[in-house]
């Protein structure tokens, strides 16, 4: 167990400047956050330090810069979007590393906040350099890591930081991710389904291999089903298919006994574009220069059952190109499918990146049990992996 924010006692808080780690990487376009999300996610805990009388000072990444700073990643338009979530101004730290802002974060008032500018701007970031940690943690008096979203990467700003500046806790929306994550993994109400999507079969290997053996059922969407098909000896015409990876997947089809559920139709078309002429077709019956982009209306109702049959469901990955329509029909009637398991008492927990940008787009967040603001984290969480950033903070 990780020690917490609330296990701070008033006076480890009041007047001290709180480092705190949030992963505002929002999306922006022309100098505007398209989607504040996690910065929303953030609140509580940048609230709870305010009202405790702690300075605030923000550390964030946003986006992959390379070689140094980049206007087209600065952090300027979330600093604008924060001081209008807060009602408040939001001193921005230019130059993280020069003495003037050591300066300016010890002259916030009690309750004003800070924010650096993209730490993937600074030499020694992802390489995880511990002279770089030592700069960053003269901006604070204590360190919180409300970063689930980058969790899963030993940077300095995330891992190497939190071993220099002690105590080293965990925020609200951190503790929120492990929680619902974790007991879904480890104390699943069954039965227990796990809905896995996306184009690869390669980038989910490790997580399907750690579910099989504690899930009831994997439900298998997206392109990468078609890998399967192949172990099958099925045509699959012109879809995407891991030709290196189909001997694994007849593997651990032989190994899954009737957990691994797969579709048993598509909808298909020659070219991926919206409104392009599609076909109903079972999964026996891909015809040559065609391509699979979405599962079935019979795979959503399969699929739909079980899920709302479910007591926990966990969901990575879409089951089509839900991006093109009419790809999108499957993944958005999926998550329909969660929001009716939610209404039934199940848990349903929906991984970050493009699970939650589609819940999102059937207007269903709020219908979920828990959405991850964390892409990348949610999947090495549930594979089992260690997650740097949370290893690194106080233990209880
Ligand atoms: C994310 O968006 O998944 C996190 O912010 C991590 O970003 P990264 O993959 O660029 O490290």
């Amino acid at each position: 167990m990780k020690r917490t924010l609330e296990s701070l006692d008033g006076g480890a808080i009041e007047g001290q400047r709180a480092l705190v780690r949030v992963d505002f990487n929002c999306p922006v376009k022309d100098g505007r956050v398209t989607d504040n999300t996690r910065v929303r996610a953030a609140l509580p805990t940048i609230e709870f330090l305010r009202s405790r009388g702690a300075r605030v000072v923000l550390l964030s990444h946003l986006g992959r810069p390379k070689g140094g700073p980049d206007p087209k990643y600065s952090l300027q338009p979330v600093v604008n979007e924060l001081e209008r979530l807060l009602g408040s101004p939001v001193a921005f730290l230019r130059d993280p590393l020069s003495e003037q802002a050591v300066t300016e974060t010890r002259r916030l008032p009690r309750g004003g906040v800070a924010m650096a500018e993209n730490t993937r701007f600074l030499p020694g970031e992802e390489g995880n350099d511990p002279a770089l940690a030592a700069r960053l943690a003269a901006l604070g008096d204590f360190y919180v890591n409300d970063a689930f979203g980058s969790a899963h990467r030993a940077h300095a700003s995330t891992e190497a930081v939190a071993r220099l500046l002690k105590p080293a806790v965990s925020g609200f929306l951190m503790q929120q991710e492990l929680h619902y994550l974790g007991d879904a993994l480890h104390r699943p109400k069954r039965p227990f389904v796990a809905l896995l999507g996306g184009a690869k079969i390669s980038g989910k290997i490790d997580l399907i291999s750690a579910l099989l053996p504690t899930v009831d059922h994997v439900l298998l969407g997206g392109a990468m089903a078609c890998t399967f098909f192949a172990a099958m000896g099925l045509e699959t015409g012109k879809s995407l298919v891991e030709a290196d990876r189909v001997e694994l997947a007849r593997r651990l089809l032989a190994e899954s006994g009737t957990k691994l559920v797969l579709p048993g139709g598509a909808v298909i078309a020659q070219e991926l574009k919206a409104g392009a002429e599609t076909r109903t077709v079972r999964r026996d019956q891909i015809p040559e220069g065609w391509a699979v982009y979405d599962i079935d209306p019979e795979t959503e109702r399969d699929f739909g059952t079980k899920i709302e049959g479910a007591g926990t469901v966990v969901w990575n990955g879409p089951m089509g190109v839900f991006e093109t329509p009419p790809f999108d029909h499957g993944t958005l009637a999926i998550a329909g499918a969660m929001a009716a398991a939610t209404g039934n008492g199940a848990v349903t927990v929906v991984g970050g990146g493009d699970s939650a940008a589609a819940v999102a787009q059937a207007g269903l967040e709020n219908r979920m049990t828990h959405v991850s603001t964390g892409g990348g984290a949610s999947l090495e969480f549930l594979e089992g992996k260690t997650l740097p950033g949370v290893a690194a903070l106080d233990d209880v």
